[in-house]
């Protein structure tokens, strides 16, 4: 019997110390401890025997369970040392290597310009409006006078999202918005971005407006030219004016487009104003009453200014940026100069 044991206790060592792994000895153990076990079943043959031979039997097969249960705790304790050890030597961390650097971050050349605008004109009384960028066709050519078979709503230009919804073309859009909301007296400015179907070094899919709209009784074509030399004179510099050509908006009558002194040349002639001393900037003029008519505003009692510049083309201007693309390729190198 005691030979048996012996057997059982060996094969048991044996097998366990073979093991690598906690399930695997989950297993073991049941099988050689467990209810079902060899020694289990060993025990239960205590009743053939004489009496006088029992305790010292039971004695014989606890001893040996008590052995393989060490063993299986032995082997279980190098079992979880070895897989900490493990674990330690994959996840090691070492904290003497130096810190990823998070590179400090710039404004982009067209935030600054845009705060600048909203800063110059707060100062002078305007309000800041805002408009959906996806707009329709109302918002960008009906209300703002525009014929039905203008140019403009060509495909080849706006880009359509589906039947009458579009990505607006103009911060126009916002004038028609603030009139279908507020009565006059109204001041206010809105910058924005809009989507045109062009793309060349000095015209963006996506580009960026600023419009104005003023509408009280007794604004002038005087006012606007005010406004804006003020504004063209603290956005660039003093030696800074303007000139207006005529020109022809749907919305506004009569219309023009606003040049600027060359900021580069003072109006010499220079590359960049290609000779002539002028740079476009924009368009403006006095909103047509039939825009008025068409948003319940009383064209006999008020009159308004409007305008709308290139706020990209002022952070070009501003800070000598030859390409406008240069604003939009997101080249780190480049936008953290400013
Ligand atoms: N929306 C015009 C454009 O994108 C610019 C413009 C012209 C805006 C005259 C105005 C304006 O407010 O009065 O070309």
């Amino acid at each position: 019997m005691k030979e048996e044991l012996n057997k059982i206790l060996e094969s048991a060592k044996s097998e366990i110390n073979k093991t690598g792994s906690i399930h695997e000895l989950q297993q073991l153990k049941s099988r050689f401890i467990g209810k079902k076990s060899g020694l289990m079943s060993f025990m239960k043959q205590i009743s053939s025997l004489p009496k006088e031979e029992r305790p010292a039997f039971g004695q014989l097969v606890n001893e040996t369970k008590q052995k393989i249960t060490n063993i299986i705790l032995n082997c279980e304790a190098e079992i979880k040392e070895s897989d900490y050890k493990k674990t330690l030597k994959s996840e090691f961390i070492d904290l003497t290597m130096p810190g990823r650097k998070h590179e400090k971050g710039s404004l982009h050349p067209i935030t600054l310009v845009w705060r600048e605008i909203e800063d110059i004109f707060l100062s002078m009384g305007f309000d800041v409006a805002e408009g959906p960028d996806v707009e329709d066709e109302f918002h960008n050519f009906d209300a703002l006078n525009t014929p039905p078979d203008h140019p403009a709503r060509n495909l080849s230009d706006t880009f359509y999202i589906e039947n009458d919804v579009l990505l607006r073309a103009q911060t126009s859009t916002v004038q028609v918005r603030v009139m279908e909301k507020h009565k006059p007296p109204i001041k206010i400015i809105s910058p924005g971005r809009c989507y045109r179907n062009e793309n060349d070094a000095s015209h963006s899919p996506a580009f960026h407006q600023v419009e104005a709209l003023v509408v009280d009784e007794g604004v002038t074509f005087a006012d606007l030219r005010d406004i804006l030399n003020i504004f063209l004179k603290k956005m660039f510099s003093e030696n800074i004016s303007s000139r207006f050509r005529p020109h022809f908006f749907p919305f506004t009558e009569p219309s023009a487009e606003i040049d600027i002194i060359c900021v580069n040349c003072l109006g010499k002639g220079c590359n960049i104003c290609k000779g002539s001393g002028w740079l476009e900037m924009g368009g403006a003029g006095m909103v047509d009453p039939n825009v008025f008519d068409m948003l319940e505003i009383d064209s006999e009692k008020y009159t308004g200014y409007a305008f709308g510049l290139g706020i990209d083309r002022i952070a070009m201007l501003k800070f000598k940026i030859p390409d406008m693309r240069m604003l939009f390729a997101n080249d780190v190198r480049f936008l953290k100069q400013f």
